[in-house]
């Protein structure tokens, strides 16, 4: 298999989100329709059940805004919730797709450079990643970092990623194709 260079990985991804992505609410309906009951899963589990407690929640890759969608309702003004992304364009656009729902919580945007997460050690109680991963080209030096920033018994959510042996079984992915063009795209 090729090896990339991190640093070309990261621009490409930079330079794809930030040129593209125009429609990319509208070309990741799985995303915002199949994920939402997961997300709300979690948010009972991780988030309400610590309604109490002020959290700091890191949403690396945000994108436009679908983790914090979900989880927003169930954050009290006590809490942040923090959206990281490489692409700049993208956080303009979570920025005016959140700033509408009128979410308790404290909402920041941040841009970083794909890799080192910039907060400090033990800063954060909850960080998560919904089709983030295999963007990252070293997720070995990158999840090192997630260990850094997260606090002792902190939670890391990870979601929605990629697998190859899905898209390889051709079976599978007609089926997938079938389904989701009849109860995504056509819901019954
Ligand atoms: C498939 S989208 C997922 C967006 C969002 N999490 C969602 O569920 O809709 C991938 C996102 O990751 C961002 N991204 C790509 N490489 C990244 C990196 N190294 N660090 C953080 N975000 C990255 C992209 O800019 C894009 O917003």
């Amino acid at each position: 298999m090729l090896e990339y260079p991190d640093k070309l990985v990261l621009r490409i991804n930079e330079l794809y989100y930030t040129l593209g992505g125009e429609d990319y609410d509208c070309s990741h309906e799985e995303i915002l329709i199949l994920e939402p009951p997961r997300w709300k899963r979690v948010a009972g589990a991780l988030v309400a059940n610590s309604a109490h407690q002020k959290k700091t929640i890191l949403d690396v890759g945000s994108g436009t805004g679908f983790v914090a969608t979900v989880l927003g309702p169930y954050l009290t003004d006590k809490d942040q919730f923090i959206c990281l992304d490489i692409s700049q364009k993208f956080l303009d656009q979570c920025k005016l797709n959140l700033e509408n729902k009128k979410f308790k919580c404290q909402l920041v945007y941040k841009q970083y450079n794909g890799m080192l997460l910039p907060f400090e050690d033990k800063s954060i109680d909850i960080l998560t990643l919904n089709s983030v991963l295999h963007h990252i080209p070293n997720t070995e030096l990158f999840l090192g970092e997630v260990d850094r920033v997260l606090k002792r018994g902190g939670y890391l959510v990870i979601g929605h990623e990629a697998n190859r042996r899905f898209y390889k079984n051709k079976a599978v992915w007609t089926l997938y194709r079938i389904l989701y063009v009849f109860l995504i795209r056509h819901p019954l």
